[in-house]
């Protein structure tokens, strides 16, 4: 696997992969890896002739009062896990590089980043949409993928890629979770052993609703239940447990149409995310 840089190395890192037509998958993560991102990896590998991984943790996505400067970072084990999963390329963009002084443009994906996350995190998906915009744009793959676990930041992705029709197919990958059902995160790092397994109340939580409306219950007992149960275990605060629409992330009142169920609640300092699919 070869490892770069500086964004001067790129074109000839590309150009060499792409030798004879190959097609190229892109990998966007901010390091941490487990077993989901190698998964990303591997289905990567699946459905292109070569495969490029990024690392950054971009400081555009976190809000003032979040875990920038915890986020947790092991550059050495990571490209050792990506190599291992038959990565071809990493690239490290260098913060100073890539956003360099009197960078001014910000990509905004209107509608679809608006409620959940968009308005718990302000500005969480302008700092996603810009990354991913300029990663795209530097790499131009064939196919970029995605984990499922953030599902709001997928429909935000698949949203801004067709807008700007930059031509690249934007995958997601289903989320890969723990025996007990806690899907991985790199942010999971975070809590205690005690919080770890209160933790998987959550996609508990999230199963039990999913079931109730597949099965015909009111969606709004439904999503009153899951979060009385998320309370019971532990969770401080509720930011949404939500059933809405799978593309366009509108909430659904009734069950109908493409559905997925969304989740945000805090445990200790550590917030959790989840979503599943709901099927009638
Ligand atoms: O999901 C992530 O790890 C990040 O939000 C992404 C897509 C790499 C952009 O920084």
């Amino acid at each position: 696997m070869q490892i770069i840089r500086e964004a001067s190395q790129l074109p000839s890192a590309l150009i060499a992969m792409g030798d004879g037509g190959k097609s190229l998958a892109l990998v966007p993560t901010m390091g941490a890896l487990h077993s989901g991102h190698l998964k990303l990896i591997t289905e990567a590998s699946r459905v292109a002739d070569r495969v490029a991984a990024t690392i950054f943790v971009n400081p555009l996505q976190f809000g003032a009062n979040e875990d920038f400067d915890r986020y947790p970072r092991q550059e050495e084990k990571d490209a050792a896990m990506l190599e291992e999963a038959g990565c071809d390329l990493l690239w490290l963009p260098q913060p100073a590089e890539f956003y360099p002084a009197g960078f001014a443009t910000t990509v905004s994906v209107k509608g679809v980043s608006d409620r959940w996350e968009g308005e718990a995190r302000p500005g969480h998906f302008d700092g996603v949409a810009t990354v991913v915009a300029k990663l795209l744009c530097a790499v131009r793959p064939d196919i970029a993928l995605f984990g499922e676990k953030d599902f709001q930041q997928l429909a935000v992705i698949r949203r801004m890629a067709l807008d700007l029709q930059l031509g690249i197919e934007v995958l997601g990958v289903p989320t890969v979770r723990d025996e007990d059902g806690l899907a991985l995160s790199s942010r999971n790092a975070y809590l205690s052993p005690e919080e770890r397994s209160n933790a998987v109340e959550l996609p508990r939580a999230l199963n039990e609703a999913a079931e109730a409306i597949s099965s015909g219950l009111l969606v709004s007992d439904a999503l009153a239940a899951a979060k009385a149960r998320l309370t019971r275990a532990g969770f401080s605060r509720i930011d949404y447990v939500a059933l809405v629409n799978a593309l366009t992330l509108e909430p659904l009142e009734q069950a109908g149409g493409p559905m997925r169920l969304i989740a945000a609640a805090l445990i200790g300092r550590t917030r959790l995310i989840d979503n599943i699919a709901v099927g009638l």
